[in-house]
């Protein structure tokens, strides 16, 4: 295989434990907390995990190994988008699995949880796992978005571990994948299995943080990424000083990413889409808004900039909900085959003013051609719109640019508009992670088999006190059923993780509203520049702007 310099170098990239596992397998006790409860629900979520519940919080000390002298067989699986890290999860594992008994067996099952459910695995030898040490991606053993939740699945689960004898299930996953791993959990407990399930908390949206959690892995590498780009992109907005540039971020529905990037970026706009929703903003106001520090900026000569649009932005603009909703009405079952008969667009567009309230048609009517069309000729297998499809750079440069007319026209604005596209988000996923993912990722996979050979069932693997080093880094593991409360979802009520959004009361955000108009008016850009693996300690190991502001 071709591998690059850097590749070549970070094989040798030796990542940094916390300081109590750093004494070797036989010297790492367990210390046990106080016993826990959910974080709302508690009688119902309790009612649906009788086995798992209340569970107490563990952290690990040097100290002598207690646990029981017990061959482990484990089996991993990477579940969801991509984040920068997931490989050192697996290389942790491995290393302190066989790092405990050289005769333990890792299994990695192939394309995510459906590997489970296919029996579809490999086991992982020294040789093959060297090959991904501290490397970006999922392609270890491949990732999915099945989701294990049903009887069957479990049943079929079950016989699966129990045809290799595995003593425990390690999830990569998301808020999802790890409410899915409790649900695993507690089947496993119910029915004396005789297998533990261990979650690590996966997903460059940051959503999944919580008193316990402090943050996912891979956020601090894909933001560090969007940053240089958005970084770069800046510095060439101020050199040639004539376009706007619309720059959508990954981050589905919480904006942690679109916030971290501006933290670092300093550019004239971020939307983000939790003050979206708590101030009911329209399209409208929005495109005022960024029209604002175009029009601010006109004045001042500087006819360019930069605005980060968080990707699930139009989801919690509260008329472009209902908007959506209406459509997912007007298509629903045949009415759809009797829209798509029609021929011409003009006929297609007489159809929807038809059907839709006065109040949607009216946002509608201001959305630009190609985005009315996407709303209605992209949908889901259910006939749906899909949301995250919407290119919403472009819908709001095509309001602004409607806006900055009007101003024309009454005379306050006299620049030039010229706007460019961006899209960040696949760009970051599989990034080589960071020193801090490196170690964490490694940490929590190493913190994991801790975790197993303790015997904890339906834990999450969890490492904090990240703004300090490494060396200060706090190992140990959290009941997952501690995070849960019941939310409606697709009209049941669901035990899941709670997904923690932009909090507007945080000090992140606090941060970004106290310097948002100095950066609207001005040009006050920071420029991060790439990612640095080696060098200095305050550029190689700095975490995330968020973290670091959360935790002063
Ligand atoms: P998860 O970590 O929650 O799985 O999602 C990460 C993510 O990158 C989101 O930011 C994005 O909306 C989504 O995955 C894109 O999904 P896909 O990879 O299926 O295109």
């Amino acid at each position: 295989m071709d591998i690059s310099p850097l590749q070549k170098a970070r094989y040798e990239y030796q990542p940094k434990l916390p300081g109590m596992l750093r004494h070797g397998i036989a010297d790492i006790c367990v210390e046990e907390g106080e016993a826990t409860q959910s974080v709302g629900d508690q009688e119902k979520i309790k009612a649906l995990f009788p086995n798992t519940y209340g569970k107490k919080e563990i952290t690990f000390k040097k100290g002598k190994n207690t646990s029981a002298d017990k061959k482990q067989v484990v089996g991993v699986i990477l579940s969801g988008g991509q984040a920068p890290g997931g490989h050192n999860v697996i290389c942790g594992l491995y290393d302190a699995l066989k790092a405990s008994n050289k005769d333990n067996i890792l299994y990695g099952f192939k394309k995510g949880p459906q590997g489970l459910v296919d029996d579809d695995f490999i086991e992982f030898s020294d040789e093959f796992i060297d090959m991904y040490r501290n490397t970006g991606g999922f392609d270890i053993i491949g990732s999915g978005r099945t989701k294990l939740e049903t009887e069957e699945q479990f049943k079929i689960v079950t016989e699966v571990a129990k045809k290799h004898g595995l003593t425990a299930i390690v999830i990569i996953g998301g808020d999802d994948s790890n409410t899915n791993a409790a649900v695993l959990a507690e089947y496993f407990a119910a029915h004396n299995v005789g297998v533990q399930v261990i979650g690590c908390p996966k997903t460059i949206d940051g959503d999944l943080k919580n008193e316990d959690i402090e943050c996912s892995f891979g956020f601090d590498t894909a933001t560090k990424t969007f940053s240089e780009l958005i970084g770069n992109i800046e510095r060439d907005a101020n050199s040639a000083k004539k376009y706007w540039h619309f720059v959508k971020v990954m981050g589905r529905s919480a904006s942690h990413v679109a916030l971290e990037c501006a933290l670092k970026t300093q550019p004239n706009v971020c939307l983000i889409s939790e003050e979206v929703a708590a101030k009911k903003m329209s399209l409208s106001q929005i495109a005022d808004y960024i029209a604002d520090s175009v029009e601010k900026r006109a004045a001042k000569g500087m006819n360019f900039g930069v605005a980060i649009i968080p990707e699930g932005v139009v989801e919690f603009v509260p008329e472009f909900s209902a908007l959506i909703k209406e459509i997912n009405e007007l298509l629903a079952g045949s009415k759809a085959e009797a829209f798509n008969a029609l021929k011409s667009w003009k006929e297609k567009y007489a159809f929807i003013e038809n059907g839709l309230s006065k109040e949607s048609m009216a946002v509608f009517a201001i959305l630009p051609e190609g985005i009315q069309q996407q709303l209605f000729l992209e949908r889901d297998p259910h006939g749906n719109v899909q949301v995250s499809l919407i290119e919403s750079e472009k819908l709001f440069s095509a309001l602004v640019k409607a806006k900055l007319e009007e101003r024309r026209k009454n005379g306050t604005y006299k620049g030039k508009f010229s706007t460019l596209h961006h899209f960040f988000g696949y760009e970051g996923r599989c990034a080589f992670p960071s020193n801090f993912d490196a170690d964490y990722c490694y940490s929590l996979g190493y913190n994991a088999f801790m975790l197993i050979m303790y015997g904890y069932n339906g834990y999450l693997s969890k490492v904090s006190n990240l703004a300090k080093p490494a060396e200060q880094w706090v190992a140990g593991g959290m009941p997952i059923t501690k995070m849960m409360n019941m939310e409606r979802r697709h009209g049941e009520d669901k035990p899941v993780i709670r997904k923690a959004l932009v909090e507007l009361d945080g000090k992140p955000f606090q941060y970004f509203e106290a310097h948002r108009a100095e950066w609207a008016e001005n040009t006050c850009y920071t420029y991060p520049g790439a990612i640095q693996y080696y060098g200095p300690s305050e550029v190689c190991d700095l975490t995330t702007i968020t973290l670091a502001l959360e935790k002063a």
